[in-house]
């Protein structure tokens, strides 16, 4: 992805050539020339390794319309007063035909109810059936295989063959198709392939399910899918889970948020309903004013750390619910702490155990490796203040069978000191310039920090610059007390620009049913995490304006600094690197940057704000820098 990376702005590019040369740089009116020291022979604190992950749930269109790589929007066929949403009846020519919910039953117990599509009147010329609207589109592109599947049953024993196909909204030209005969009164799944043509990708298109003769035919779970990061059945959308590998994660936090609280307790997330064939999965309404297709279960976000090498932080219901409902301490808990043990046997049992033979039939006998776990997800709203009790209740059943665990506390607890406490930030730009500081007097003998949500909110959909320069000076922090904070997430990670798409703004990646594109923010992230030392260094900054932050790491073969001016005009720099030595060093330079803070990226326009790369040979110890107005930099110095 790096690689990837354009060289967009030449009079950037030639500005960053001289970043770190020998040669003064000029003192630009209004900021003072700043000396940052770095004494690279006395290493002060770790860094963990852990630091940079990801923190993901149900929102925004995150995994339906996003992520997970259904295209069928409402593949379950519910409905309300308007009809079955997202499917609409086709008649063509002198077709005859209606459909309706039929709740008599089922291909499975969670699937009680299905699609009925009754044709009176159809031939060739004259087709009837179901269209599909996606998810604001269906993206086709060319020379791409769709692989398919759907539920049926028709009312005759004979074969009722049911055509296939992706349409353009525009011309009705057929991209793709295919068909399957349906046979039999009985339920049973039909598998099928389509490949599109030598077209222009576009996502404005639809499906179509045709019958050509009057029959009555039931439908349910109709599903299909675009070719799969890594080609996994089920899995997620390339582009995205491309970009978010270039962000070197270490973890993945999931399911949530508020997603793992739901609304109710009987809409948490309840992980036994999502896993197993996607026909045994109920479906259920999120926080987030939509309903969950629970493709996205409890395998798949292990398969998704799986695929991008990341640890799971799995998040587990802990009896509160977000619109107030709590399940009080003691006996009532217990269920719920139960459920909580399974789904860790699910996760890390072996193939022998109950819930790990569950996860072998799934498809993955290996178990997963899990050393984190959080119970709960901001309990500071419970108002009943029940969460003290809840946390030493499950941490005494989890740590007595998996005494290895870290058992994260989504807020402070009385009475005992959780292994780690989950801290969360949403804040415009000012107020994360003053949480940069947050841990720099941290206890150290307390409890390890997860910041497990933070973001800087300035920007719809997508964050601007001035948000990245919120979040570019809160990491400074974040590494410089990295022994202290050993995880951190931003939150949201991901939007549907589509219209209706976004309940919450300022969100890291944003997308459409075609296209995706990363924030100034997301760029930010990828250049922070591109370089983490495995140690930070004795290092002091005076003379610098209150807006200029940067923070030093280095391993024994590199260090890392990150510089951020978030201020309107250039900050000179003297950067003396105490103990680099005599020899010439190559630094290689990622510099982000923009004219005012309100510049952003857009699923039009998505690089304008795009890492400029330059390199720059060092010899001696001490180096001339101008910090461009409003600019994040990234710089690696090889200290071999
Ligand atoms: O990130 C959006 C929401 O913010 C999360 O679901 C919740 O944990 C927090 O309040």
């Amino acid at each position: 992805m790096h690689g990837k990376y354009i060289m967009k702005n030449p009079s950037t590019l030639f500005f960053t050539a001289f970043l770190l040369s020998t040669l003064a740089a000029p003192v630009l009116p209004g900021q003072a020339r700043a000396t940052l020291n770095v004494d690279l022979s006395r290493p002060k604190a770790k860094v963990s390794p852990t630091l940079y992950g990801l923190m993901t749930e149900e929102i925004n269109y995150s995994y339906d319309g996003g992520l997970y790589g259904e295209l069928i929007r409402n593949r379950t066929f519910r409905s309300d007063w308007t009809g079955i949403l997202n499917w609409f009846l086709i008649e063509k020519g002198t077709a005859s035909a209606k459909v309706s919910v039929d709740s008599k039953g089922g291909p499975s117990t969670a699937l009680p109810s299905s699609a009925k599509l009754e044709v009176t009147k159809a031939d060739l010329n004259s087709p009837a059936g179901l269209l599909n609207e996606g998810y604001w589109g269906i993206a086709v592109r060319p020379n791409l295989r769709y692989t398919g599947s759907l539920f049926a049953k028709s009312d005759s024993d004979s074969a009722l063959p049911v055509r296939i196909a992706l349409v353009a909204d525009q011309s009705g030209q057929v991209l793709a198709k295919t068909s399957v005969a349906v046979t039999g009164t009985g339920w049973k799944e039909y598998k099928f392939e389509m490949q599109s043509g030598n077209t222009a990708a576009s996502s404005e298109n639809h499906l179509e399910l045709t019958i050509d003769k009057p029959a009555t035919l039931w439908l349910q779970m109709v599903s299909l899918f675009p070719p799969t990061y890594h080609a996994r059945a089920n899995g997620n959308r390339v582009d995205l889970m491309e970009k978010l590998a270039a962000m070197h994660p270490s973890f993945l936090r999931f399911p949530g948020g508020n997603y793992l609280e739901g609304n109710r307790i009987e809409t948490r997330f309840d992980w036994k309903k999502m896993i197993g064939p996607l026909v045994d999965r109920p479906t259920h309404p999120t926080t987030w004013s939509y309903h969950s297709s629970d493709g996205m279960g409890l395998l798949e976000f292990l398969q998704w750390c799986e695929d991008l090498h990341m640890q799971p932080l799995l998040g587990i219901y802990a009896g509160y619910s977000l619109g107030g409902q709590v399940v009080k301490p003691g006996p009532d808990l217990e269920p719920y702490v139960q459920e909580g043990l399974e789904e860790l046997e699910y996760v890390t049992g072996a193939a022998d155990t109950k819930w790990g033979a569950v996860r072998a039939r799934d498809g993955h006998p290996a178990p997963f490796t899990l050393k984190y776990v959080e119970i709960g997800n901001e309990d500071n709203f419970d108002r009943a203040g029940t969460y003290d009790g809840r946390y030493a209740q499950f941490y005494k059943a989890i740590k007595s069978k998996y005494p290895d665990l870290q058992i994260i506390a989504t807020m402070p607890v009385k009475g005992m000191t959780p292994d780690v406490v989950d801290d969360h930030y949403y804040k415009r730009e000012q107020g994360m310039f003053a949480e940069a500081r947050h841990y720099d007097n941290t206890d150290r003998k307390g409890p390890k920090i997860f910041v497990g949500e933070w973001a800087t909110r300035e920007g719809s959909p997508t964050p601007n610059f001035g948000a990245a320069l919120g979040d570019a000076a809160f990491l400074t922090g974040l590494e410089r007390n990295s022994d202290v904070v050993v995880m951190s997430a931003y939150a949201p990670l991901f939007v549907n620009v589509s219209p209706g798409g976004m309940q919450w703004s300022s969100d890291l990646i944003g997308y459409d049913a075609l296209n995706s594109y990363g924030s100034p923010s997301y760029y930010t992230q990828v250049m922070f995490a591109s370089c983490l030392g495995d140690h930070t260094l004795d290092s002091s900054v005076s003379g610098a304006g209150d807006r200029f932050f940067y923070s030093v790491t280095a391993s024994p073969n590199k260090l890392c600094m990150k510089l951020v001016n978030a201020s309107s005009v250039d900050q000179p720099v003297t950067i003396a690197l105490n103990g680099l030595g005599d020899g010439t060093h190559t630094a290689r330079i990622d510099t982000l940057k923009a004219n005012t803070t309100w510049a952003t990226n857009t699923i039009t326009h998505p690089e304008r704000i795009v890492p400029v790369k330059s390199t720059a040979s060092i010899k001696g110890g001490r180096v001339q820098h101008v910090m461009p107005a409003y600019s994040i930099q990234a710089v690696q110095i090889d200290l071999k």
